[in-house]
């Protein structure tokens, strides 16, 4: 299969990447790194999880976070949601599109989210009926789709199977999580053919943390296999706090300019993404996960 010609882009580090900063964050300043991401063209910015402040304090202010942003009609400013309780506050806010998420591992979902696989599609299932009715997107995340942290091997049947699930109880989208960066590019692409036997592939999107660095050959081995939305995270930022070891997602910078180099249009202006990688990390005080940055500036 040739290249697609275009692809969409999550990005996820205002919320995948926040989560995991042992720095908290003051609202304003993610204000304005969401503002800096609203500028670059990206179409879709994860901006925060209505979870529990007890998991992730880094988030705690989930509410009036995403009642001050001044959004771009453009673009979809969605936002993760564990159970009822997230999907009401998120939709009295005003959210438009959230993200469920569930693992294709028990030790993860039970760390995680302190339930089993079974009990979170059983809990997804009314939150994603009544995200339905008030034409709210879904996206269900399966994490651990290609490894876990506490069990290792994840076969891709299981993945299917959960994928299926989520997708007959109504999600728009289904995303793939390498949640600990571990995946090569061939078992990615194992994984795909899988899922994409069960699941539209304009509707399967991929997340890959890049712990082993692999992640920029797995965007490309998938892109080979018709895949058209990847999420990524603006200078590297991001890991989930229940996935010991795993390090950021892959750098939005690094796959816009491998994109641009392979002609495939994301519609984002590279110098301003990499504006906005540098204002959160000034503010982080860290080096850039970015190569490309590092490479440019
Ligand atoms: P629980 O521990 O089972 O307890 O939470 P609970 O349901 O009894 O609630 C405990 C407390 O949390 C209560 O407060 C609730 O009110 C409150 P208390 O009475 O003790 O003061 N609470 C909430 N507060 C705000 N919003 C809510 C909410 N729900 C309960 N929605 C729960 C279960 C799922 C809520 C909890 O385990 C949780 O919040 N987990 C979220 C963990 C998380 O956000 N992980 C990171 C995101 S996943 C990820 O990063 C992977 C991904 O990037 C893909 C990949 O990389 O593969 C997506
Ligand atoms: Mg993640």
């Amino acid at each position: 299969m040739s290249l697609p010609e275009k692809i969409k882009l999550v990005e996820v580090g205002p919320r995948d990447g926040l989560q995991n900063e042992s720095r908290s964050v003051p609202t304003a300043i993610k204000l304005e790194f969401i503002k800096c991401l609203s500028q670059t063209g990206l179409q879709v910015i994860e901006t925060t999880s209505f979870v529990s402040k007890k998991k992730i304090p880094q988030l705690a202010d989930h509410k009036e976070l995403f009642q001050a942003l001044d959004k771009n009609n453009n673009i979809t400013y969605s936002a993760l949601v564990p159970n009822m309780q997230g999907f009401i506050t998120a939709k009295q806010v005003g959210v438009t599109e959230i993200a469920i998420f569930t693992a294709a591992s028990e030790s993860f979902t039970g760390h995680n989210i302190n339930c089993s696989i079974a009990q979170s599609l059983q809990n997804y299932g009314s939150v994603i009926s009544a995200a339905k009715a008030a034409h709210i997107r879904v996206r269900g995340y399966i994490s651990c789709s290609l490894g876990c942290p506490y069990e290792g091997h994840i076969a891709p049947q299981k993945v299917v199977d959960i994928a299926e699930k989520l997708w007959a109880l109504g999600c728009d989208e289904i995303c793939l999580g390498d949640t600990i960066g571990i995946a090569t590019a061939n078992e990615a692409q194992l994984l795909v053919d899988a899922v994409k036997k069960k699941i539209p592939r304009e509707h399967i999107a991929l997340h890959f943390h890049d712990t082993y660095g692999q992640a920029l050959a797995n965007i490309y081995a998938t892109l080979q296999q018709g895949i058209t939305i990847f999420d990524c995270s603006v200078s590297g930022l991001g890991g989930c706090p229940y996935a010991p070891g795993a390090t950021g997602n892959v750098a939005s910078e690094d796959v816009v300019y491998m994109l641009n180099g392979l002609g495939i249009e994301t519609g984002i202006d590279l110098d301003k993404l990499i504006v906005a990688g540098q204002y959160i990390d000034k503010f982080l005080q860290r080096n850039t996960g970015s190569k490309v940055t590092r490479a440019l500036r």
